[in-house]
C-alpha cells in the first residue's frame, strides 16, 4: 500500500528517491567499511581476498549489478571472479572459493535455487539483499542489506544503483583490507549524491527524448568497459515497461552482426560515463548515424569522478519510464511480469 505522493507512478517516484537511498548507503556503511574497519568486515574482506575465485549469481537486473560488482573485484583487487545467470549457476568450485549473491526481493526462485548449489559446495554465501528477513538474507552466511527501502514498480531501479553501491563499498573495504589504502575516498563517494541529482534534472529534456521517439522500432543501448553492463540495464528496462524491441550491447560486439538492424526507425543509445574520452564509441555512433539511426549520446564525463557508473543508468531510467507512458502502458505493472519470480 506504499504512497506514490507527488508522482503519478511508484518508478518515478522511486527514481526520485536515489540521491536519498545513496546518501543514507554511504552514510550507514562509509564509517563501517572506509574508515574503521570492524572486526568482522575485515574477516569478511580477508574471506575475499585469500579465496580462489569469486562467484556471482543472480537475476536480472540484479545480475546486471553482479556483473559491475565482478568487474571491480576482478579490476582493483585483483580476485578472480565469475559472475552467473543465476538459473545457469553450474560452476567448477574450489573448497577455498566464496559466493555472493544480489536480489532486491530475497525470493527470486533461481536465485534460491543457486544458493541450495552453493551450500552443497559448502562455500561462504554473501548476500546483497533488500529485504532483510527474506528467504535469500535468511539463507546466506553474511549479508549486506542494500537499504534502498522499499521498491514497489515491477521495474527495478534505486535498488538497482544501491546494489552497485553496495558493491562499490564492499570492494572499497577488501581493496583497504588487502592493500591499507582505500579505493574510493569518503569524498568521492559523498559526490555520488550529488551527481545524481545533477541527473534528475534532465528528466525534462529526456520526456522530450522519449516523445521523439514514441513510434521508433528498435533501440540499442551501447557501451564499452563497465558502461557495457549500464547498457545491457538499460535495455531491460526500457523492454520490460515499453514492450519495445531493445538490445544492451558490448558497443564493439554490435558491429559483428547486430548492425545489420540498423535504419531510420533506430534510436541507439551510447553511454560513456568513464573518465576518458571514448573515440571507439564516437566513431560506432557516427557510423550508426551515417546509417540513417538516431543517436543519443549519454556523457557522464565529470572532471576527477571514477564513479559515475554508480548513477549512471538514471537516464536511461527516465527515458524507459517516459516512453512506457507515451505509450499509454501500466508502468508500474508492466504486462506479463510480477515483482519477484517465485516460480522456477
Ligand atoms: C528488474 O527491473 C526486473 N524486474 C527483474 O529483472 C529483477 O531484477 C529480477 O527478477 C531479480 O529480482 P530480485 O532482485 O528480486 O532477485
Amino acid at each position: 500500500m506504499a504512497k506514490k505522493k507527488k508522482f503519478s507512478t511508484h518508478m518515478e517516484k522511486e527514481i526520485h528517491e536515489i540521491p536519498d537511498v545513496v546518501l543514507r548507503i554511504i552514510q550507514n556503511y562509509a564509517p563501517v567499511f572506509c574508515e574503521r574497519i570492524l572486526p568482522d568486515v575485515n574477516e569478511l574482506a580477508k574471506l575475499f581476498y585469500e579465496c580462489d575465485t569469486v562467484h556471482i549469481a543472480a537475476c536480472g537486473t540484479a545480475y546486471h549489478a553482479g556483473l559491475v560488482i565482478g568487474k571491480l573485484m576482478e579490476e582493483h583487487c585483483k580476485i578472480r571472479t565469475k559472475v552467473y545467470i543465476a538459473s545457469e549457476f553450474n560452476p567448477l568450485v574450489k573448497s577455498n572459493d566464496i559466493a555472493i549473491v544480489v536480489s532486491q526481493s530475497g525470493e527470486t526462485a533461481d536465485t534460491v535455487s543457486a544458493m541450495k548449489r552453493m551450500k552443497e559446495y559448502n562455500i561462504p554465501i554473501v548476500a546483497l539483499c533488500n529485504v532483510e528477513n527474506s528467504t535469500i538474507a535468511k539463507t546466506a552466511d553474511w549479508v549486506i542489506p542494500t537499504r534502498a527501502g522499499q521498491e514497489v514498480s515491477v521495474a527495478s531501479t534505486k535498488a538497482f544503483i544501491a546494489q552497485v553501491l553496495c558493491g562499490v563499498i564492499l570492494v572499497n573495504n577488501i581493496f583497504y583490507s588487502k592493500y591499507g589504502r582505500l579505493l574510493y575516498t569518503k569524498s568521492e563517494l559523498l559526490n555520488i549524491p550529488l551527481q545524481a541529482t545533477k541527473l534528475l534534472s534532465r528528466k525534462r529534456e529526456i520526456k522530450q527524448l522519449a516523445k521523439l521517439h514514441r513510434k521508433t522500432q528498435r533501440i540499442f543501448f551501447l557501451g564499452s568497459g563497465m558502461d557495457a553492463f549500464l547498457a545491457y540495464e538499460s535495455a531491460l528496462k526500457v523492454k520490460e515497461i515499453t514492450y519495445n524491441h531493445c538490445e544492451g550491447y558490448a558497443a564493439l560486439e554490435f558491429r559483428h552482426g547486430t548492425m545489420a538492424l540498423v535504419d531510420d526507425k533506430t534510436l541507439c543509445v551510447g553511454i560513456n560515463t568513464s573518465q576518458e574520452k571514448n573515440d571507439k564509441l564516437n566513431n560506432l555512433m557516427n557510423d550508426v548515424k551515417s546509417r540513417g539511426s538516431k543517436i543519443w549520446n549519454i556523457d557522464l564525463f565529470e572532471s576527477g569522478n571514477n564513479l559515475s557508473f554508480v548513477v549512471g543508468a538514471i537516464p536511461s531510467f527516465f527515458f524507459a519510464l517516459y516512453l512506457s507512458k507515451e505509450k499509454g502502458n501500466n508502468t508500474d505493472k508492466p504486462r506479463n511480469l510480477t515483482k519477484a519470480v517465485t516460480i522456477e
